[in-house]
This record gives C-alpha cells, sequence and structure tokens, in this order.
C-alpha cells in the first residue's frame, strides 16, 4: 500500500502495477489527461508534474519543498508519503494561476501541447525563487521543448510569473499540507504489488540490506531517470524493485574536515552545493547534466549504479580519487571508484551489494582540477566525451597527476600511460604534446552516433591541452561552453 496527496487529496493505493509511470497513473487511471507524453524518455518535458516533500531547513524548522520532475520517468511507489502537483492543480476558483496567465499574457503558447510541462517547470521555478533571473529561469526550462512558439515569450513569461507572484492557494494551505505529509510521514517498510510485481520501500539502511538479501533478484531504484527507461523504452517489465528513495541516511551529506560523505540516493540537485563549493568545475558540469527535471530525481549512486561508459559523474569523482562504501547485509567495504568498473557495464558489486555513500575527497590548495563535458547541445545532453583532470605541481614539476575520461572506452577509466608521462615531468607544453600521444596507448574508442573514434581521441588530446592553457592563462574562461 502506498499513499500519498494528490494536491490536497488523500490518495491511498493498495493494488497498482509497480511498473506504472506517474505519467499514466494520471492519464489512464485517475482520467487526468493535463500531463502530456511527449518522448516517454524524459527528453521533452511535456510530462513535468510538481512533488512537494517535507524538507527540514539547518535551524530544524520543516518547510515543504516543491521540485519539478518527469512523471514518464517516475514509478507510482516514489510518491510514497509524498505530495503530487499536476497542472489541473493550479486553476483556483475558476481563475487561472499567476504562471498559467503569465503564459497567457506572454503569447508563450500555440498549439499547446508542451504548455502544461512548461506551467509545471514554472510553477517550480516560481515556488523556489521570488526573483528568478534569466539563468535560473534558463535552468528551469531546460528540460521543456516547444516545437512552435520558439523560447522568447516563454522566457517572458516566467519572468512575469518570478516577478509579479501573487500567493495563491498552495501557500494558503501551506502549514495545512505539511500537517498531512505529518501524518502520512512512512514509519515502516511500505509495499506496492500487484499480480506477480512488487516494489518495496524501506526507510533505514539495514532494512533495504535485509530485503536485498531476501530479494537478490530486485532492481534498485533511486530516482528511476535510467531504470525506467527499462519499461518505457524497451517494455521490460521489473518484477520486484527496492526503492531507496526514502531512506534518509542514504540522502544525507555530511562534512568532514577533508572529505564529503554523499548518500547513494542524494539527487544532482542536492550534491550540487556541496560540490561545487569544493569544485567549481564539478557544479558547471551538474548544469549541464541533462535536465533541471532528472537532476531533481536522478541521484550520484544511480549515475554510478547505471555503469554506463558515459556517465557524467564517474570520471571526475575517479580524477578526485573518490571512493564508494558499499554495503552487503551488515558488512561493509571501501573500494576505489576506479575498481568499481569492470568492464561494459560490469561492475564489483557483489550479488545484494549495494552503494551506500560515495566519499569525496575535499579541495587541496596544492591541487588543479577541471573538468570538461563534450556534447552536441549544451543543455540536457549526454556526453560524447568527459574530462578530468588533477594535477599537484610544485615548482613547476608535475607530482601528482590523475586523468580520467568518460566516453573512451567501456568503462569510465583513468588514462594511466598519459598519467605516467605526465608525473614527475616538467609542466611544459613538450610534456603535455608527450601525454596528448600517450592518450592514444590508453584507450581505443568507438564510434557512434555521438561522435567518431577519431573525434572522440583528438578531442580527448585537446581537452588536455585546454587545461594546460587554463592552468597557464587562469583568466581564461572558456571551459564552461565546451560543446561540439
Ligand atoms: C533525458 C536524460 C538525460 C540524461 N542526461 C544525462 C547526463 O547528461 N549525464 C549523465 O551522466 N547521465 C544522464 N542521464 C542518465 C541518468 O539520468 C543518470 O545516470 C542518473 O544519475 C541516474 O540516477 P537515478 O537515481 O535516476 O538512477 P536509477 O535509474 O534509479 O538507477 C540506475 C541504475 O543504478 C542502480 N542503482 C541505483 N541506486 C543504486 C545504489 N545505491 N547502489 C547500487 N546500484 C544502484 C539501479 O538499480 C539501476 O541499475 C540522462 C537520462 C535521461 C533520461
Ligand atoms: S514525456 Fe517527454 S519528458 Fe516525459
Ligand atoms: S506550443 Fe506547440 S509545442 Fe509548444
Amino acid at each position: 500500500m502506498i499513499q500519498f496527496l494528490l494536491n490536497q487529496v488523500l490518495r491511498t493505493e493498495h493494488a497498482l502495477d509497480p511498473n506504472l509511470t506517474v505519467l499514466n497513473y494520471l492519464r489512464e487511471h485517475l482520467g487526468k489527461p493535463g500531463t502530456k507524453e511527449g518522448c516517454a524518455s524524459g527528453d521533452c518535458g511535456a510530462c513535468t508534474v510538481v512533488i512537494g516533500e517535507l524538507s527540514t531547513d539547518n535551524d530544524g524548522a520543516e518547510h515543504l519543498r516543491y521540485r519539478s520532475l518527469n512523471a514518464c520517468l517516475t514509478f507510482v511507489a516514489s510518491l510514497h508519503g509524498k505530495q503530487l502537483i499536476c497542472v489541473e492543480d493550479l486553476k483556483h476558483q475558476g481563475q487561472l494561476h499567476s504562471v498559467q496567465k503569465a503564459m497567457v499574457e506572454c503569447h508563450g503558447s500555440q498549439c499547446g501541447f508542451c504548455t502544461p510541462g512548461f506551467v509545471m517547470s514554472l510553477f517550480a521555478l516560481q515556488k523556489n525563487s521570488n526573483e528568478a533571473n534569466a539563468h535560473q529561469a534558463h535552468e528551469a526550462l531546460a528540460g521543456n521543448l516547444c516545437r512552435c512558439t520558439g523560447y522568447r515569450p516563454i522566457l517572458a513569461a516566467a519572468e512575469q510569473a518570478c516577478t509579479q507572484r501573487e500567493p495563491d492557494q498552495f501557500d494558503q494551505r501551506q502549514a495545512e499540507t505539511i500537517a498531512r505529509l505529518r501524518a502520512i510521514a512512512p514509519k515502516e517498510t511500505g509495499e506496492l504489488n500487484s499480480g506477480d510485481k512488487r516494489c518495496l520501500i524501506p526507510l533505514t539502511v539495514s532494512d533495504l540490506a535485509d530485503l536485498y538479501d531476501a530479494y537478490p533478484q530486485a532492481r534498485l531504484l533511486a530516482g528511476g531517470t535510467d531504470l525506467a527507461l527499462e519499461v518505457t523504452q524497451f517494455h521490460r517489465p521489473l518484477p520486484v524493485m527496492i526503492y531507496v528513495g526514502n531512506i534518509a541516511e542514504m540522502k544525507r551529506i555530511e562534512h568532514f574536515e577533508d572529505r564529503l560523505e554523499i548518500g547513494a540516493a542524494t539527487s544532482l540537485t542536492d550534491c550540487y552545493a556541496a560540490l561545487t563549493a569544493e569544485y567549481p568545475d564539478f557544479g558547471e558540469l551538474l548544469q549541464r547534466f541533462a535536465s533541471l527535471q532528472i537532476r531533481n530525481q536522478g541521484t550520484l549512486g544511480g549515475n554510478i549504479g547505471n555503469a554506463s561508459p558515459i556517465g557524467d559523474s564517474p570520471p571526475l569523482l575517479i580524477a578526485l580519487g573518490a571512493q564508494i562504501i558499499l554495503c552487503k547485509g551488515d558488512i561493509r567495504r571501501t573500494l576505489a571508484l576506479e575498481d568499481y568498473f569492470i568492464d561494459y557495464r560490469v561492475t564489483a558489486r557483489q550479488e545484494s551489494e549495494f552503494i551506500e555513500k560515495i566519499i569525496v575527497p575535499k579541495a587541496n590548495a596544492r591541487q588543479a582540477f577541471r573538468a570538461y563535458k563534450v556534447s552536441k547541445r549544451l543543455d540536457d545532453d549526454i556526453s560524447a566525451v568527459c574530462a578530468a583532470f588533477r594535477l599537484h605541481i610544485e615548482n613547476g614539476v608535475i607530482v601528482d597527476a590523475r586523468v580520467a575520461f568518460g566516453g573512451m572506452a567501456a568503462i569510465p577509466k583513468r588514462a594511466a600511460a598519459c598519467e605516467h608521462a605526465l608525473i614527475g615531468a616538467p609542466w611544459t607544453s613538450a610534456t603535455v604534446e608527450r601525454a596528448c600521444a600517450a592518450l592514444a596507448e590508453d584507450f581505443t574508442p568507438l564510434s557512434d552516433f555521438r561522435a567518431s573514434k577519431e573525434y572522440r581521441l583528438l578531442s580527448a588530446q585537446n581537452l588536455l591541452r585546454k587545461y594546460f592553457i587554463e592552468l597557464q592563462t587562469p583568466h581564461i574562461e572558456t571551459r564552461v561552453t565546451s560543446y561540439v
């Protein structure tokens, strides 16, 4: 059974198919067709809905946090204990919501197919910032596609929605919503099942370990931005899932003197501030990671867990010397992230073992860390090549080097020959050229629709050259917009 608020209405669902997405639940079970299906793969934003959740401030006060996400990639079980707001909920007492009025008044809609998705992204933007600037508006809307209107009127609507904000029914009912969410907060492991499919929803790491032990064939579900595609794109049912998104311990970021410990189920949005404070380049990469909807639901653990050769965070984490804590039953082991990836989609994870935390060393003033993503589009696109460099240079000599790439091999991987060419050598263009040549020994990349093998190798070499130039001339800021 799962319980959640559909706007203000308590829903208790006993027997929904756990493979059902929130999009199909709204449209087919509840007869609410406002939320649209464009791509069913997280690319267009037509299905955007907003999730309200209880969140605790640093001073301990509880408040409501609203975030946009893609209903097409969200399984219904992940609604357990939360509030779901869809486009039908915005109109109140016969009046359009202020974000809807802004879309009308700024002529932000033509055929209207994308409009509910834009409206929901704007609603989340309005809820999260009183005076959103152009950058925040772009960020909030980068995951929504419109084929008719052009984006200028929609951006004008974003400005109007944020600057001429009026208190709405959600503000008026905030205390009531908080009380109702508190009342339905899960207190024990939940379960949603139908026929031979089930999704288990533990609340603690030890319950997760026990359940995974009992159901080793289960698939772990975090944000689902990857896993849900198995159902929506490949039509492969997932008979048993264990949802990790309600485990508070796995959504925590702890700050120690020398490291960050990030719970594997922490969303990429929640990782942003902590990682950016240590490594600004990590923040820039996260801003170019998919769309805001995907970052709101996708997790750091899921980005490692899917073992994709083109996942964005693993090359950065490997170059930083990150480790992961793997948990199986009551046994924990710590593994360097670079040793986790063994072969294409093959990892060192054992049966019933899961990633509990990611340990990221804090920045060290003597090390220069930079990261670069090369993709066909600036926003909402997956890397052709992702590079991360962390060098320690003293008196003009390279004392230590960690260089890692995504998109260059079957796994995210360190460039051993390149590092060997760098360590102990003077930090000069001649050394960099030798290290670039060594990259050809490290990698034999593949050609695919993202890039040819020649393009990938040349890009990797040019990114090392770019890193060298940037370190020599720190005022040059070229890395943000590196794309094909
Ligand atoms: C439109 C779109 C754009 C995208 N753009 C990018 C991009 O720019 N860069 C990028 O890197 N990725 C991108 N992705 C891929 C995906 O969003 C990320 O990999 C994301 O971090 C996955 O996290 P999740 O929580 O959604 O994982 P899920 O889908 O829940 O899980 C992914 C895999 O990891 C496993 N898993 C989850 N948690 C754990 C755990 N704690 N321990 C062990 N295994 C676990 C799951 O069982 C599953 O096999 C994109 C996806 C979409 C749909
Ligand atoms: S339908 Fe396109 S993102 Fe969900
Ligand atoms: S108004 Fe037609 S797709 Fe946006």
